[in-house]
């Protein structure tokens, strides 16, 4: 019995915050219905990571319809090289150039915000810090050691790291200050990562917009057989009364 309360509060203590070992994620606080915010996000991430990631479970037509982006301004700011609507959005660099340039092939990112979740993914985009033993020069909270650049950090700037007190051994970030030197001032560079997260986040699963809609259309359709299925309920049952 002894045993088995010990175990029991042992399973309590993730959820009481003590092993939480690790960094926190902020919260993203997308919105998939903002297809403002969509739009942007695939704008950003035409420009700034399909030279490295590819979303080859995604085609650029279906993109385009789910997000509202008409036929025009697909050819004319989406579509790169001979690429055409129907095709898979993947990317001109192979695998092994990117390990040959990064270490490690750069993965598509077409389930990202699924393996790790939105939260990660924004908050990796807000965590580069300024690193001089790493070979681009940066470091990264959520994912220590990662091998990709800072891409954003002509519109974010460089943050320096906050250093945790009391350390021994190999010194560790804990979090990240200000960052300086951006083209974008903070409020913005949040405002363009969420975008970023929400079009990531939609790209795993491109039904979530669909069943949004449907949903609607479900809930109007169950409300309005209540009130047929009730006006025929009283009126079977008036005489019986
Ligand atoms: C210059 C090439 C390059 C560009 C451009 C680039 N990345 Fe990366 N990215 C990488 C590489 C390489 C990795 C693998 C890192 C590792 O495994 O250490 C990576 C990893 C990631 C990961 C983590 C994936 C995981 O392992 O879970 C995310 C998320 C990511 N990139 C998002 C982005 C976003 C969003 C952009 C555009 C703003 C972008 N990347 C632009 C090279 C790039």
């Amino acid at each position: 019995m002894k045993k088995l309360i010990a175990a029991f509060a042992l399973s309590l203590l993730p959820t009481l915050g003590f092993a939480s070992a690790g960094p926190q994620t902020l919260p993203a606080n997308i919105d998939l219905r903002d297809q403002a915010s969509l739009q942007n996000g695939a704008k950003y991430f035409m420009n700034y990571c399909m030279g490295c990631h590819s979303l080859k479970y995604m085609r650029y037509n279906r993109m385009a319809a789910d997000l509202g982006i008409d036929d025009i301004t697909l050819r004319k700011t989406i579509l790169v090289g001979d690429a055409k609507p129907g095709d898979p959005m993947t990317n001109a660099m192979r695998p092994e150039d990117g390990e040959k340039w990064f270490g490690v092939p750069s993965p598509d990112l077409t389930l990202v915000t699924r393996w790790r979740s939105p939260d990660w993914v924004y908050t990796y985009l807000k965590t580069f810090y300024a690193d001089p033993t790493r070979p681009y020069g940066v470091n990264n909270l959520m994912f220590p050691s990662t091998a990709m650049p800072h891409v954003l950090a002509d519109l974010q700037g460089l943050a320096p790291p906050v250093m945790a007190a009391h350390q021994t051994g190999t010194p560790v970030a804990e979090g990240v200050g200000p960052a300086v030197g951006g083209k974008l001032n903070a409020a913005q560079y949040d405002a363009m990562v969420r975008d970023i997260t929400a079009f990531l986040t939609y790209a795993g699963e491109p039904v979530q917009l669909e069943r949004r809609r449907l949903g609607v259309f479900v809930l109007l359709f169950l409300g309005l057989f209540f009130i047929v299925a009730y006006s025929m309920k009283k009126e079977f049952w008036k005489d019986v009364h």
